[in-house]
Formats: C-alpha cells, structure tokens, sequence
C-alpha cells in the first residue's frame, strides 16, 4: 500500500487489509484524535487511523481508558473524520458502551458510524461474541481486541504481557477464532509474546495488528504519542522515531527567551 504505485487505492477500506495480509503486506495503524495529526499521518501514507479510547489518557490526562465516555468518542472521531479522507477510520467503543450486551454495542456502535467511523473496536473475546455479531448484522464492521485489553485494566492486575503459559497462550488461540467466526474483520493483539502472535496470524483469515506482538502480526499500531517521542512513554514495545517532545519544549523555550528579550514579535510580525 505504498503512496507512490498508480494502483495505490485513494480510500483504504476494510478489503484493503484483507488483500495486504493475503499478499504478505504489513500496514500501518496509528491513533489519531484530532485534525493536524490526522491529516499528517494522512500525508505520510498511513492506512488506518485508531479513534482509540486512550484519547482518555494521551489528550484528557485521565489515568486510565476506562474513565473516556462515549461522548468522548464522537467528538473525537468526528474530528478526525472531518479531516482526513484516504485512511480508515476506526473508532473505539468506550468502556460501558457493549460490556451490557448487544443492543447496547449496535446503538453505541450506530452513534460512532454517524460520527464518521468505518469500523469499530471493542476488547474481549469469546463473551463479546453475541456483540459482534449483532452488530456485523447491523451492518457494522468490528475490528476486536486481544491480549492486554487496556478497558480490562483493573482485572487484569496492570499492563502485564498476556497468553506467557500454555493455558493462556491457548485461550487467546481460541477467543481469536471465536471472533473471527463472530464476523470481526481484523483483531489488534495487545502485549502477546511474539510466538504466540505468529502462530495467531498464521491461524487466521483476518489481519492481526499487533502492539508489542512482535514482527509477524499483518499490520502494527502504536499510540501517536508514543511513535512521535511525545509522550516520553518507553515501554519495550515502543520506539520513537522523533523527538516531539525535546522538539517542542525547545520550541517553546526560545518563543519565551525571545519574548521576554522583546526580540519576537519583530517588524515583519506587526502591522503599520
Ligand atoms: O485506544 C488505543 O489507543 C488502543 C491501542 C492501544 C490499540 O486501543
């Protein structure tokens, strides 16, 4: 899906993924909540943006993604909605929006369709099935979620790596099928150790996008802030490949030397 080739589609869809995953293309996800990141993720190629529910941690300075609403989540796909329009969106369902059951996931799930999603995420496995396939009936594409399930936080004791024994490892084998069979078209493994993931993407149909999954997943995501150096977050998986944050804290620091010293704003920045 390089930028450059003239068969380059000009709007990712779903069976953009599919097609990348079955001709051994690995693709790119990264979050994005609001218009500049978009659209520069947009210019750089990107194939899909994540509306993920870690705008909660990352933009709103909560502790954890289960404190972001669903309001929170329109306001933020509609922003990146409204900017860009070659990636695929996908939006995350907020925590309490589909744990209640499937009339809950389709109604949440139509109100993020409005905002501008294409796709939408939810964590779990094999107890989200009756969700899933509610809301594929709805007509709405669901991308699901293994591993480390951020919304599951608290039951899982912290960010900790998940399927390490075989008794795990097994159950994260059998969920990814029973979602798969549920209708989603793409999982996200979370913190799996990399074998496992391997052995996941060979067994399935649909495209795996791993976060600290190792290399063989179909495509991979990061938290912007994280891929930028924003965030100063350098969790094992994570690689920076800027410095936004030194970057932008010595931006800001020579606007207010140059403040301070009356040397900004200059002539060419004032009016007659
Ligand atoms: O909300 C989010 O950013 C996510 C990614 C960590 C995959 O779900």
């Amino acid at each position: 899906m390089s930028t450059s080739s003239p068969s380059v589609p000009s709007k990712i869809r779903l069976r953009h993924l599919q097609l990348a995953k079955e001709q051994g293309r690995p693709f790119s996800m990264l979050t994005a909540y609001d218009q500049f990141s978009a659209k520069v993720f947009e210019e750089a190629g990107i194939e899909t943006l994540l509306v993920g529910d870690s705008v909660g941690s990352t933009v709103l300075g909560h502790e954890s993604t289960t404190a972001t609403t669903h309001q929170d989540m329109l306001t933020f796909t509609a922003a990146v909605a409204r900017s860009v329009t070659r990636p695929l969106i996908v939006a995350d369902l907020a925590f309490g929006t589909y744990q209640t059951g499937p009339r809950d996931a389709v109604l949440h799930g139509i109100d993020l369709i409005r905002a501008g999603a294409e796709a939408v995420k939810l964590e779990g496995g094999t107890e989200m099935v009756p969700q899933i396939r509610a809301l594929v009936q709805a007509g709405i594409p669901v991308i699901g979620h293994l591993g480390f399930t951020p919304q599951s936080v608290n039951s899982l004791s912290g960010h900790r790596v998940q399927g390490r024994d075989e008794e795990t490892a097994q159950r994260l084998r059998e969920d990814a099928l029973a979602i798969q069979e549920a209708g989603v078209s793409a999982i996200v493994l979370e913190l799996v150790p990399a074998a496992v993931a391997r052995e996941i993407t060979a067994a399935l149909t649909v495209p795996t996008i791993g976060i600290g999954a190792g290399p063989d997943c179909d495509g991979q995501v990061l938290v912007w802030q994280d891929m930028a150096g924003l965030s100063g977050f350098h969790g094992k998986f994570v690689k920076a490949f800027a410095d936004l944050r030194g970057e932008l804290e010595r931006a800001a620091a020579q606007y207010r030397t140059e403040v301070a010293e009356r040397a900004y704003p200059g002539p060419e920045h004032s009016f007659e």
